[in-house]
């Protein structure tokens, strides 16, 4: 099923000044609550995502978990979590990274990719700002021994320059949609 970008784009709304003033937050709680929004989403991943090598899907706190779980589930697929920092348990690598309205630190645990001895990971988030998250749960992977497949998201943000940032690193990027 192909998707209806401007339908979409309808669902998402856009919340100026929040949650500081000059970010326009884009906020996809509305696709969630939509099931023929979210429907076109996931399945224009699974689509994307079937018959390709994958091996894990990696999805980064939180809003990527929703839509992440969703597409590993039907790809019959392990999906594996990318924390903020301080809520895996066991042993974990972290790295820090900037917000585009802040700093944080995520996390993986060290066996996220095992017992898979050339893991090939779908990082998969609902947006990309300034790409600090992804470029973190890139390094995250690569430490484990991971290979990167592609990124994905539903929005990017290019002005932010995330997403070139990541092609930069030689990994490929795919959104759905961009608000410019
Ligand atoms: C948001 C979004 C991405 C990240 C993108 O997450 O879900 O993970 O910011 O920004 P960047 O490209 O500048 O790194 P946030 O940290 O706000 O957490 P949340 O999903 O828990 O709301
Ligand atoms: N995460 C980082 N920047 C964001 C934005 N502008 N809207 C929604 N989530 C974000």
């Amino acid at each position: 099923m192909s998707y209806d970008e401007l339908y979409i784009k309808s669902v998402i709304r856009s919340i100026p000044d929040w949650p500081e003033p000059g970010v326009i937050f884009r906020d996809v709680t509305p696709v969630f609550k939509d099931p023929k929004a979210m429907r076109m989403v996931c399945d224009a991943f699974i689509q994307r995502y079937m018959n390709t090598d994958i091996t894990h899907i990696a999805c980064i706190d939180a809003r990527g978990f929703i839509l992440g779980s969703v597409v590993a589930y039907q790809l019959n697929l392990p999906m594996v979590l990318i924390r903020k920092k301080g809520k895996l348990p066991g042993d974990t690598l972290s790295q820090e990274y900037n917000l585009e309205y802040g700093t944080a630190a995520i996390e993986m645990q060290t066996d996220a990719l095992q017992p898979v001895a050339e893991a090939n990971v779908l990082v998969f988030d609902d947006l990309i700002a300034t790409g600090g998250t992804v470029m973190a749960a890139l390094s995250l992977i690569n430490k484990l021994g991971g290979k990167v497949h592609e990124v994905a998201s539903l929005i990017d943000l290019p002005d932010l320059m995330g997403s070139q940032k990541i092609q930069d690193s030689n990994v490929a990027v795919f959104s759905l949609l961009a608000y410019e």
